[in-house]
This record gives C-alpha cells, sequence and structure tokens, in this order.
C-alpha cells in the first residue's frame, strides 16, 4: 500500500512537470512590460524611419534617458545615466544634434546621416523605375496597335519624282547630334536605373560592373552633347514653332489621322510643334538636373523652386500645406535624381512615338532627315503651306526624277 502510494505521488509530480516548465518559460507576449513614456517604441522607431516626427520632447528625453542637445553625447562627463551610448551618439548624428566635427571639408559633409535617404531610395527603385518602365512599353503598345489598325500612313497622290529641300546640312547636323545622344543617354539612363533589378540577373555582379562603369562614363560625357543638340535645334527652327492659327485648325481636325485629307499645315505641323516645346523644355529641366547630378552639392536648384511654388500657392492645389525649403545637400541630389528621372521617362515615350513616326510609321518622312529633302507631293500633303510657300518662292525642286540635280 505505501508503495503504491509513493508511486501515484512520483506519476503525479511527473505529469505536473511539463505544467512547469511552460509556467517559466518567457512568453514574450504577456513578460514584456507595456511601454511607457520613457520607453522607445515600434512605433518611435517606425516613424522616424518614415521621416515623421516622434515625441522627441526634453520631458520625454528626460524620461528615455536621452541627453538634452547641449549636452555634448561623446564627451559629457559620466552622470547617473552612465557614459553616452551607441544610441545617444546615433541618435545625435540622426537629428542633427551632436557636435560634428570632420576633417573631410567638402560640401555635405558634416551630414552623417538624412532620413530623406530611406524615402528617396523605395521611390527610386519603387514607383519610378517600375511606373516608367510600364509607360515605355504602354507607349511602344500603342504604337504597335495603331500600326496594325492603321498601318503606314502613305503618300496618297501620285508621286511626282520631284524633290524638295526640307532640312539644310547644319540642320541635320544638329537633329542628329541630339537624336544620337539622347539614344545614347536613354540606353546608359536606363540601365543605371534598371540594371541591378534587369540585367544583375542575367550578366552577373563582374560583367554588370563593367557594364555599369562605361555606362555612367558615356552617360555623364555624352550629355554635352545633347546640350550643344538642344541649343542647336532651339535656335535654328524656334521661329518654325511659334503657335499659330493654322496649328488649332490642324488640332480640330485631329492631324487628319483620323479622316480622309491632310489639314494644312506649315514647316512644321501642331503634333512636331508640340514635339520640339516638349524637347525644349524638357530638354533644358534634364539637362539642368543632370549637371546638378554632374557637380554634387555644387548647384541648388529644388530649394529656390519650392520656394517659389508655395509663394504661388501651388502646394495647395494637390492638398499640401508647402514645399520642404531647408533641405539638406543630400535631400537636393535626391530630388535633382527623382527629377532627372521622371522628365526622361516623358522625354523618351514622345521620342518613341516621334522616331516611329519619322521612319515606319509615315512613308518619306525619313528622306527630310535622312538626305535632307522630300518628294514634292509627300510636302503637298504634310506640308501643303510651306511646300506652296517654298516652291512660289521658286525654291523649286533639288533634284528630278531620277534623283539628280536638275541642270540650271
Ligand atoms: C533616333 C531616331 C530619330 C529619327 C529617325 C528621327 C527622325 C526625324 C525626322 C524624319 C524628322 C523630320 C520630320 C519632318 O520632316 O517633318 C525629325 C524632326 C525632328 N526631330 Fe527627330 N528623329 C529621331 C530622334 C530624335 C530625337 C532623340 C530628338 C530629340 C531629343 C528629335 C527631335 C526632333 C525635332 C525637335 C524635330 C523637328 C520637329 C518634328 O519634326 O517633330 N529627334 N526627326
Amino acid at each position: 500500500m505505501h508503495l503504491l502510494r509513493s508511486l501515484l505521488i512520483v506519476l503525479a509530480a511527473l505529469m505536473a512537470l511539463p505544467q512547469m516548465g511552460a509556467a517559466q518559460a518567457v512568453d514574450p507576449e504577456v513578460q514584456r512590460a507595456e511601454p511607457d513614456a520613457a520607453t522607445t517604441t515600434l512605433e518611435d522607431i517606425l516613424r522616424r524611419q518614415e521621416g515623421l516626427s516622434s515625441d522627441d520632447t526634453a520631458a520625454r528625453r528626460a524620461l528615455t534617458g536621452v541627453r538634452e542637445p547641449t549636452e555634448s553625447a561623446s564627451d559629457g562627463p559620466l552622470g547617473t545615466l552612465g557614459g553616452a551610448s551607441d544610441a545617444d551618439l546615433w541618435r545625435a548624428f540622426r537629428f542633427d544634434e551632436g557636435e560634428i566635427t570632420t576633417q573631410a571639408r567638402g560640401p555635405a559633409s558634416n551630414v552623417i546621416m538624412q532620413g530623406g535617404g530611406q524615402w528617396w531610395l523605395e521611390l527610386r527603385e519603387g514607383p519610378v523605375l517600375h511606373w516608367g518602365g510600364y509607360l515605355l512599353l504602354g507607349t511602344m503598345g500603342l504604337l504597335a496597335l495603331f500600326y496594325l489598325i492603321k498601318g503606314r500612313i502613305r503618300i496618297e497622290g501620285e508621286k511626282t519624282g520631284r524633290r524638295i529641300q526640307r532640312f539644310t546640312g547644319i540642320e541635320r547636323f544638329g537633329h542628329w547630334l541630339i537624336a544620337g545622344s539622347f539614344v545614347i543617354l536613354a540606353l546608359t539612363g536606363l540601365i543605371t536605373l534598371m540594371g541591378r533589378e534587369f540585367l544583375i540577373p542575367v550578366f552577373g555582379l563582374e560583367l554588370f560592373s563593367d557594364i555599369a562603369i562605361g555606362s555612367k562614363w558615356l552617360h555623364n560625357n555624352v550629355s554635352w552633347a545633347f546640350m550643344l543638340g538642344l541649343i542647336m535645334v532651339f535656335v535654328m527652327w524656334v521661329a518654325h514653332n511659334i503657335p499659330d492659327l493654322t496649328d488649332l485648325k490642324w488640332i480640330a481636325k485631329g492631324g487628319g489621322i483620323f479622316t480622309k485629307g491632310h489639314p494644312p499645315a506649315k514647316k512644321f505641323n501642331a503634333g512636331q510643334k508640340m514635339i520640339f516645346w516638349v524637347v525644349v523644355i524638357f530638354g533644358v529641366s534634364v539637362s539642368a538636373s543632370g549637371v546638378a547630378l554632374l557637380f554634387p552639392f555644387q548647384i541648388t536648384l529644388f530649394e529656390p523652386t519650392f520656394a517659389h511654388l508655395n509663394s504661388w500657392g501651388v502646394p495647395s492645389l494637390i492638398g499640401m500645406e508647402s514645399f520642404p525649403t531647408d533641405l539638406e545637400p543630400q535631400e537636393e541630389m535626391q530630388f535633382a535624381q527623382l527629377w532627372h528621372a521622371i522628365v526622361a521617362f516623358v522625354m523618351m515615350a514622345v521620342i518613341i512615338a516621334h522616331i516611329y513616326i519619322g521612319t515606319i510609321g509615315m512613308e518619306g518622312a525619313f528622306d527630310a532627315m535622312g538626305q535632307g529633302d522630300v518628294e514634292e507631293q509627300w510636302a503637298r500633303e504634310h506640308h501643303s503651306l510651306w511646300a506652296e510657300k517654298k516652291l512660289s518662292e521658286g525654291a523649286g525642286p533639288t533634284r528630278g526624277a531620277s534623283g539628280a540635280t536638275p541642270a540650271e
């Protein structure tokens, strides 16, 4: 009987053991103290990461043991809170409160940390990269659809075999300078933005590194050719691109795309004028932001721009209080990069459409830039007012049916 009682006691003790173990295990949910005002909470950290302000008042600092900004985090005396911890130091860097001196004397070298970097990186690697890509693919898709439905825009009338000069040598040089450099800039720019995501998996790290270095070199240096081409194109063609009444009529008729016959146009029709002004305005903007990126921290573009936009009340139009006007040098660069990429994407989309219409989209168009002259019938159909003027001025056809310049 005694033995049986002893056995039962041992058995009961064994059954109770796992429960005792469970009671001793630390359950993080149950055991952790409720965060009080003296604890740096996850919410605080997340808010800081998002660039939002967390409760960093003096009262809170006193509770959390954070030193006042006036107390140097690095060399203050040992107080009741002990020496400056790593957290104190990094917090001082993060909120620009430490007395930071650096040996590097370059611009922006005394900013050790700035929260905008995370926001910028996420925007650059996320929406800018992806929506930019969709914009280009969407444009190509629409053009392919247009080609499938409408086909090539042909010269409708009988070809005359006579040709009219459309662009001089210098005009074509300026065009191909801006065109060639733009294509190189677009490709190398896309490699820089998208290479990590799309090319590293294909080429591997080593090869992509070479591609990226080459791309950057080309992009930085070819930019000057683009700017020169932009100036040339602007000077040579601005007079032909001032909007006038003919353009309204051309637009009202949808450029003749959906109707029979072509609305009258001078040297450039309204569609071409739009391309011209996109190239000029966006070209200047992409160049300005590009030069700011090329010479880091030397050019301040966004602070004054935001200040102007604020004074014109623009932020309220999009439901914002105001644009930031107290930018760290790095933030200037971040805005320059984002703007550069966004403007470049819009330009690329427009230029893809331009290249389409200048090559496979329209019969006889490429000749204008290729050899400098066009079929008289093409000129009469697409630029009737310009063709009449040219012919009446006695410019006459430059070449006969054989393509040879006629004898005087
Ligand atoms: C790379 C391929 C390109 C081709 C095949 C091409 C073709 C052409 C052609 C054929 C014209 C003359 C149109 C006419 O006679 O009415 C033209 C004009 C023009 N091109 Fe290009 N182009 C290219 C790239 C570019 C680029 C990259 C830019 C600027 C960034 C550009 C800017 C212009 C401008 C402003 C005009 C005058 C306005 C207009 O015709 O739209 N082109 N191009």
